[in-house]
């Protein structure tokens, strides 16, 4: 866990108080709707379809138990006794009365928790790994460089009105957990020749209307420079980013209008200007926030503790098991997935119950800390393997061990039409049909690693472009229909799925999945090659012949 500093929590409070004489004059119609838009933006607050929803971020993705406690707080007090954790470790409440927010954002306060910079056109929200720090292998904790990041770019004058939003995620395994490639910048933690710790660093991903995969702009930025590299690649933006056409003001599509090669020439000469400025990072700054991240005293324990090898004999346990729990860099410690998508519920979506038991279950077993992913799921970052029977058993309890993470009914979806303005079709009701139509763990577990990922719009939320199936709801006629796309993916292969053929209606979308996972399971060379590969072996064709042969 970090700890904040005093300025962390003045800045915090000082905020709070801002805001508060902000809805005060809104509330009392001294400022118009309009006047107040910019202000409420900056603090995670949407006026959405049926009622104001806000957005609190949780950096890097880690909680403490008293943080998750106090977000089952506002859940209960001020909102509907429900969360939605976001595909960009936040959390939204969609019921929030504009009165009451001030004290909402104080309760936050209090526990180091905020809302700045969850939307606006800013820098949002530093993700990423939700393993960081306990997956084997990582080069180093890359919540230190989130960190570092987090501290230089909240509420910083330069950054505070970009052209559009800017979002940056890091990594530090081989294994890519942060979907670094679909973000405005991609932070990859590498060691040159020499030992020393740096970044590749990508650039120019993202999803929306116009998707890109980022590209490589440098293989190596030593650790001390990311600042700045980081700060001329936002000031190039910065500059010639287009403020005259929303479509066309991602990063993205600068990079992509200049080209890879002349944008980062500009890069390179703007970083030649302030690199050797106070933005060098003094290897005592890096210390600081590293000495902050704390971690638990671990013991030293069996790898097959007798408790776990009594429990594999219970197939229910070993059915959560195989799926839900992972390899931590420490000898008898796991890291447990907690899957937020039950069978027939909405993805991403938390009770306020279920957050205050999770919150206790984190003390009993994880030495009080959560860990929030991109896939809508949570984490237990550091579980003993001899308290797995028990904590699986309590998770049943509550309704949170649905054993099926990586699996097809472990979807993402935005909110969509139940909750979205900008929506053009539903999300949720069809992510929560397709988990009942798979709902039989056996078939789940025989189909494999798929990843279904669905948006209501052509934002993206969803990341229906990176999904293995990809579900986007578009509008046509006055009716919705859905466009399929397939081999999309996330990770360090990440790629854009392809279209699969004309959009299909509402009551057709689990209908057309099960004809593709049909067509998969009979292409499929052996059990163990994944949908991903079919799809990356034999493309799009017989999928699409399979699921049009009859429509
Ligand atoms: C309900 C209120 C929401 C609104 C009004 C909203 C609005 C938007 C808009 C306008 C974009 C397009 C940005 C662009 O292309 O520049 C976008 C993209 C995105 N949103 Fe949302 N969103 C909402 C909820 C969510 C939720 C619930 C999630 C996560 C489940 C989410 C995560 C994302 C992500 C990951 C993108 C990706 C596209 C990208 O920037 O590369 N948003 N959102
Ligand atoms: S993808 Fe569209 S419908 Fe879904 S939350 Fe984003 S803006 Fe709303």
């Amino acid at each position: 866990m970090y700890a904040y500093d005093e300025i962390d929590r003045t800045l915090v409070n000082e905020r709070v108080s801002e805001f508060r004489d902000q809805v005060k004059r809104r509330l009392s119609g001294e400022l118009t709707e309009d006047e107040f838009k910019i202000l409420r933006l900056q603090n995670g607050v949407y006026l959405q379809l049926h009622a104001y929803m806000f957005r609190v971020a949780i950096p890097y993705g880690t909680l403490s138990a008293g943080q998750l406690r106090r977000l089952a707080h506002i859940a209960r007090r001020y909102d509907r006794g429900y969360g939605h954790f976001t595909t960009r470790q936040n959390i939204q409440f969609n019921w929030i009365k504009l009165a009451e927010l001030p004290d909402a954002l104080a309760d936050l306060a209090e526990v180091g928790i905020h809302a700045m910079q969850t939307s606006g056109n800013n820098m949002r929200n530093v993700t990423s790994d939700q393993w960081a720090g306990v997956a084997p292998g990582e080069i180093e904790d890359p919540r230190i460089w989130s960190e570092l990041l987090r501290q230089h770019t909240t509420l910083h004058p330069e950054f505070s009105f970009l052209p559009r939003k800017f979002k940056i995620a890091i990594t530090a395994s081989d294994h890519d957990r942060a979907a670094i490639k679909i973000h405005d910048i991609g932070l990859r933690l590498v060691k040159n020749e020499k030992g020393e710790t740096g970044f590749e660093v990508l650039v120019g991903g993202g999803l929306g209307r116009t998707p890109f995969i980022a590209k490589t702009i440098k293989h190596f930025v030593h650790g001390r420079d990311i600042l700045s590299y980081v700060e001329a690649i936002l000031r190039v933006y910065n500059q010639y980013g287009r403020r005259d056409n929303i479509y066309k003001a991602r990063i993205k599509i600068l990079v992509h209008e200049l080209g890879i090669e002349k944008f980062s020439r500009e890069v390179e000469d703007e970083w030649q200007h302030i690199r050797n400025s106070a933005l060098q990072i003094d290897d005592s700054v890096i210390e600081d926030i590293r000495s902050r991240f704390t971690y638990p005293a671990y013991e030293k324990l069996p790898h097959m503790p007798d408790e776990l090898r009594q429990a594999a004999a219970d197939p229910e346990f070993e059915a959560w098991r195989k799926n839900s729990v992972f390899p931590h860099k420490i000898q008898g410690y796991s890291i447990v997935t907690i899957s937020l998508k039950p069978t027939g519920g909405p993805p991403g979506d938390a009770t306020a119950a279920q957050m205050d038991a999770l919150a206790d279950l984190a003390e009993k077993y994880s030495f009080g800390e959560i860990r929030v992913g991109h896939e809508q799921n949570l984490a237990l970052p550091h579980v003993a393997k001899r308290d797995l029977p028990a904590l699986w058993k309590a998770l049943d309890k509550l309704g949170l061990a649905t054993p099926n993470v990586n699996l097809i009914t472990d979807i993402i979806a935005c909110p969509g039409l139940d909750y979205c303005s900008l929506a053009n079709a539903r999300s949720i009701p069809i992510a929560q049909e397709l988990t009942r139509r798979f709902a039989n763990h056996e078939l789940a577990n025989l189909i494999g690693r798929l990843h279904i990922n669905i948006s209501g719009c052509i934002n993206a939320c969803g990341h229906h472009h990176v999904g293995h199936i990809g579900i986007l709801g578009v509008e046509k006629n006055g009716e919705e229909v859905y466009q399929i796309t397939i081999g999309g993916r996330a990770d360090e292969s990440a790629a854009l799925g392809s279209l699969i053929g004309p959009g299909v209606k509402f009551d057709e979308v689990a209908d057309v999945v099960e004809d593709i996972v049909e067509a998969y399971l009979a292409l499929r060379e052996r059990p163990e090659e994944l949908f991903i590969d079919t799809v990356k072996r034999l493309g799009v064709e017989p999928f699409k012949e399979r699921v049009y042969a009859t429509r």
